[in-house]
């Protein structure tokens, strides 16, 4: 039985790589551990397995909670680092500080956000250490407390080690806690091509959101604690804001099947891939402007309102003038194929022509 989200008709939709369908493996999955009676509230075999999985990938004992959604992923990661006198410090454009009603603030009464700008949507090392000086030790003020990062970013750039480094550096010597968004992390570490070690806690990462929805589960994200001594901690809060799912097994059948035969790998290349095919399309096009190099699934680019509304006229949907006049915001996914790409191109393409 095939299970794919559209799967016949062309994907036209880039608006987001949350527009797809899951992977059949894992409505497979579901189906598949729909039968019996299992424990409730994490209890089940499944989520005891992908603990192991998990601790074998990143090659540490890891601690792991399951959530529905990834602001509650950061919000509850971001609670257990960070006092409730403490500031969390996030790059403006950040989904934490836009995107997520303030769940961070709401999940740890008293904390705050300070934005700390950098281009790529990246945090600039340099503007960091500006603001970890500014009131440190005055009683009158929030303390820095927890770094959050977004790996990949929200524009679909890329923390190479090398700048993960610099950051977990300043984070060390300045006692911050560091959080990653990792909501796209498989796109990035496919971008990488590194290890999910080094992209996380070598990278001085405390605390992970592991996204899975974005890159093919239904519903599933998991908040990875590399320091299991938090966990204690993190199931009370867990509980208390009422992400502790009684039905577990199916949150675990989904991240289980996302973790098989390297599923979560394979759905990031794919979705990579056709941005990297798409971006290529789009650079012949007279009157197209790539802004950026593409290294994950998010391309920007600026194109003519002509073009913008041929293609909307062709039934393409996407973001355009959110991020600037004719700049348009184009993502891929696991389930974006080389003729949906190809169709978008030749649409393009006719409309510049
Ligand atoms: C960078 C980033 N973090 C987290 C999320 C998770 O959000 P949600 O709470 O919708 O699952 C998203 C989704 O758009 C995102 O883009």
């Amino acid at each position: 039985m095939n299970h794919v989200f559209n799967s016949t008709a062309l994907n036209m939709s880039y608006v987001s790589d949350n527009v797809a369908g899951a992977s059949p493996e894992i409505i497979d999955a579901l189906a598949q551990c729909n039968t019996g009676q299992v424990n409730p509230y994490g209890n089940d075999d499944g989520t005891a397995r992908i603990e192991k999985k998990l601790s074998d990938i990143f090659e540490r004992p890891v601690s792991v909670f399951l959530v529905n959604s990834g602001s509650a992923a950061n919000a509850l990661g971001l609670s257990v680092l960070t006092p409730p006198w403490g500031h969390v410090l996030c790059h403006p454009d950040s989904h934490i500080y836009n995107d997520e009603c303030a769940a961070p603030e709401v999940f740890n009464p008293g904390s705050k956000l300070i934005t700390v700008a950098g281009e790529s949507t990246k945090i600039s090392p340099a503007r960091l250490r500006e603001k970890l000086t500014h009131k440190l030790g005055d009683v009158h003020s929030t303390q820095p407390a927890t770094l959050s990062i977004t790996q990949a970013t929200e524009t679909g750039s890329v923390y190479n080690l090398d700048e993960l480094q610099v950051l977990k550096d300043i984070c060390r010597s300045s006692n911050l806690k560091m959080q990653m968004d990792g909501a796209r992390f498989a796109n990035a570490l496919v971008s990488l091509n590194c290890t999910p070690a080094e992209m996380s806690w070598k990278s001085g990462i405390d605390i992970l959101s592991f996204g899975a929805t974005k890159n093919g589960a239904l519903s599933a994200e998991a908040v990875i604690l590399f320091d299991q001594g938090m966990a204690t901690e993190m199931g009370y809060r867990r509980k208390r804001s009422g992400h502790l799912t009684s039905k577990m097994r199916f949150l675990s059948a989904q991240i289980d099947a996302y973790l098989s035969d390297d599923l979560w790998l394979k759905n990031a290349a794919q979705a990579n891939n056709m941005a990297k095919r798409l971006e290529q399309g789009l650079a012949g096009i007279h009157g197209i402007e790539l802004l950026g190099e593409t290294q994950t699934n998010i391309i920007f680019c600026k194109m003519s309102a002509k073009t913008i509304d041929h293609l909307y006229g062709q039934g393409f949907t996407f973001y355009a003038n959110r991020w600037g006049k004719d700049i348009v915001r184009l993502v891929t996914s696991f389930a974006t194929t080389e003729q949906d790409v190809d169709a978008l191109i030749r649409a393009a393409k006719n409309s510049s022509a």
